[in-house]
């Protein structure tokens, strides 16, 4: 297939599409800041440069490539300053969300593309109430904090318009295994604690098995949600500990919620409260297996130095 990966230069697109080529794929790799496309070359695709928020230039490189298959991963979550407003940090990844992905579908309609995916998000948005871990079935969150509406409606936006245009959204865990992770430098620093009891539930996926997900979502070309998230959606409590020895760190503080929300406001408390997802969906309907299928190892293996593990041996 001929696929059209956009925003090839990120975390997850540098991932994916070197698997791409390996199954035999061609690849169009979109960039955005000037000077990655050598980066998006040497991964083996042809490189081009693209704003997705400029439906007319995304219409002319859909139209132009000619792709089977097109594949939307570009957010603008690089250096982001996390803020109490959520939404304020990810107001240019919401429009990517939103105007992006409906001028890539309006592109993929006009070009006769029938095979769309889409990067969506599993964690902190299924409702904050019931069992821990959430199925594709269960509900969102139907009142998220005041600074987090637009985020979640930019992801709600995206999950219907590519369903209903018959492609797939992947709800992707958080992602690490990748140089610039972002719980890396504040967990390092003693700066990310365990808020209150430490019992809202994240899910998390490493890099090379999101990719992994996504290579199985376009070849198996079935419509639909998927939560690609690993074997063990964890209370803060258990993976924050775990994460900060991985990484050479002291152990996180605690801090009561009220602290918390006073410090990070009410967006970023949702943690305390979040749930979890389950995969059971895409290992069932896509035949996914997981090299990391818990964060334990995963951990381990992306942040653990070989010198650090003979040291304590
Ligand atoms: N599920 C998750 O947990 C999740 C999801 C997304 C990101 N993140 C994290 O956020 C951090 C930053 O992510 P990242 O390294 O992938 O960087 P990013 O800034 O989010 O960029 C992702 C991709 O989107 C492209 N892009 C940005 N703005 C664009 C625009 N207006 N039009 C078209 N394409 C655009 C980027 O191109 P250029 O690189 O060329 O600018 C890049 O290819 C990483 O730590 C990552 O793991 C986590």
């Amino acid at each position: 297939m001929r696929v059209f990966v956009a925003g090839a230069s990120g975390a997850i697109g540098t991932r994916l599409v070197p698997q791409l080529i390996d199954r035999g794929h061609e690849v169009i790799g979109t960039f955005r800041s000037p000077g990655n496309a050598g980066r998006v070359r040497a991964l083996g695709a042809e490189a081009i440069a693209l704003d997705l928020l400029d439906a007319r230039a995304v219409r002319k490189a859909v139209l132009e490539t000619g792709p089977d298959a097109i594949v939307h991963q570009a957010t603008a979550l690089a250096d982001v300053r996390f803020s109490r407003n959520l939404d304020r940090s990810f107001a240019p990844t919401n429009r990517l969300r939103t105007e992006g992905t409906d001028a890539l579908l309006a592109a993929a309609r006009e070009a006769g593309v029938h095979r769309f995916i889409a990067q969506s998000f599993a964690s902190y948005r299924y409702a904050r109430e019931g069992g821990p871990v959430k199925t594709e079935d269960d509900p969102l969150d139907p009142n998220p904090p005041a600074a987090a509406r637009e985020t979640n409606a930019a992801m709600a936006h995206l999950d219907q318009a590519v369903t209903d245009a018959g492609g797939v959204a992947l709800r992707y865990g958080g992602f690490y295994g990748g140089s610039n992770d972002g719980l890396v430098k504040p967990v390092r620093k003693r700066q990310f604690p365990i808020v209150g009891d430490g019992g809202g539930v994240s899910s998390f996926i490493h890099l090379d098995d999101a990719a992994a997900a996504t290579v199985l979502a376009l070849e198996h070309d079935r419509a639909g949600i998927y939560n690609i998230v690993d074997d063990e959606p964890a209370p803060m409590r258990d993976w924050l500990p775990v994460l900060a020895n991985a990484l050479g760190a002291k152990p996180p503080r605690h801090v009561p919620r009220w602290v918390a929300r006073l410090i990070v406001g009410e967006a970023l408390v949702m943690m305390a409260e979040s749930r979890g997802a389950s995969n059971a969906k895409a290992k069932r309907e896509l035949g996914w297996t997981l090299r990391y299928p818990s964060w334990r190892q995963g951990f381990i293996a992306a942040y653990r130095q070989p010198e650090s593990i003979e040291a304590r041996a």
